[in-house]
């Protein structure tokens, strides 16, 4: 395949940009917009499911990681998640009724195939939900699940991640339905919000110029720090790994509601902190982290919705305002403004965007 740039500068800002597309076409795969619901899977059957098990490598994980939020409140299904290398070398316990789910961009990553064979040699149903079809761990899977982002450049994942999202909100929705968790109209409401997320891509998108303007800014600090709580811990987590790996500035990913325990010691005047803060059923938990650094002299850039934007007024120092999206949808949202701001950050540091000091796309040897 001979991936063109088209008119961005890099592959990943391109990539960020089709992110609309590419969950559209993901959830398209997943659901039925006529009748608002997820299609059966056949192979895949929740119903009797004890525990899912999900493993992945860096933005794979932390895929897996704001999922588990969904199948426990969708579908009151335990979930263990792992990072491939610690899940494969720590004698893990499989328990009857587990089905193990392995996440991967490229398919090739090597300690989520050995983990995966770790998986499939116990007797556990292995799924692989994976972006190369072709791949060693598709091939080796019991069942494909697919993304359907198409090639990623981009050596930090941004369009893979969203579409692995997008996948696992109709996994849980199934997973809800099968284990009669969701009545009818409940999953119609999740899809419904599923569907309408490539229109609300778009429109968080546009905040690009914003997010730029913040970038120069950021980019003069050592260090970063990122809030969220409930799913959008796991997304913090994501924000700072992409900020890391292409803009070299050391970030840190946190629970708001561990602050107290440890990072509130780092606020000092100016230090960026990123509060990843929704005006969901804890957004007033969220606020009053923001209050406590902010007057002990952070910079606060929170990113919200219209409705959070309000509350925060003359709270936080910057406000990125995002569409209102809902559960679901909210992450997908989130992660291209955070990808933007790395994004943009690593152009005004001018580092090698597409191609990170040290890091490969895929890391096939141990
Ligand atoms: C590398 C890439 C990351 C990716 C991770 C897992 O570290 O640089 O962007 O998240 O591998 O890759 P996979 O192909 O398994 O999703």
């Amino acid at each position: 395949v001979l991936a063109e740039k088209g008119n961005h500068r890099h592959f990943m800002e391109k990539e960020i940009h089709e992110q609309p597309e590419v969950i559209g076409r993901t959830v398209s795969h997943y659901a039925d917009a006529f009748e608002n619901s997820v299609h059966e899977i056949a192979g895949l059957d929740f119903r009797s499911a004890s525990r899912l098990i999900i493993v992945g490598c860096g933005t794979a994980a932390y895929a897996g990681e704001i999922s588990r939020y969904w199948f426990g409140s969708l579908a009151r299904l335990a979930v263990e998640v792992d990072i491939a290398s610690e899940f494969r070398y720590r004698d893990p316990v499989f328990l009857p009724g587990d089905i193990a789910l392995f996440i991967s961009q490229s398919g090739e990553t090597a300690d989520t195939l050995e983990a995966m064979r770790l998986a499939a040699a116990a007797g556990v149903q292995t799924l692989a939900l994976v972006n190369t079809p072709h791949s060693t761990i598709a091939r080796e899977a019991s069942l494909v699940v697919p993304t359907l982002a198409g090639p990623e450049i981009g050596v930090a994942s941004t369009k893979a991640f969203t579409s692995q999202l997008s996948a696992l909100a109709c996994l849980a929705v199934l997973a809800g339905r099968h284990r009669g968790h969701l009545d009818r109209a409940q999953e119609a409401g999740h899809v419904v919000s599923l569907l309408a997320s490539p229109g609300l891509m778009v429109k968080a998108l546009e905040r690009e110029g914003e997010i730029e303007a913040l970038a120069q800014e950021i980019a003069s600090h050592p260090t970063v720090l990122y809030l969220g709580r409930n799913q959008n811990f796991p997304l913090a987590l994501e924000a700072a790994l992409k900020l890391k790996e292409i803009s070299y500035i050391h970030a840190e990913g946190y629970a708001a509601g561990e602050l107290k325990h440890g990072p509130i010691a780092l606020i000092e005047e100016g230090l960026p902190v990123i509060v990843i803060a929704p005006h969901d059923a804890l957004f007033d938990k969220t606020r009053s982290s923001i209050q406590q650094v902010a007057s002990r002299g952070a910079h606060v850039i929170a990113i919200t919705d219209p409705e959070g934007a309000r509350a925060l007024e003359g709270e936080a120092a910057s406000i990125i305002t995002l569409p209102k999206g809902s559960q679901l949808t909210n992450p997908l949202l989130f992660a291209s403004a955070v990808q933007l701001l790395a994004y943009h950050v690593a152009v005004y540091k001018g580092t090698d965007v597409d191609q990170p000091r040290n890091l490969a796309k895929s890391v096939t040897v141990e």
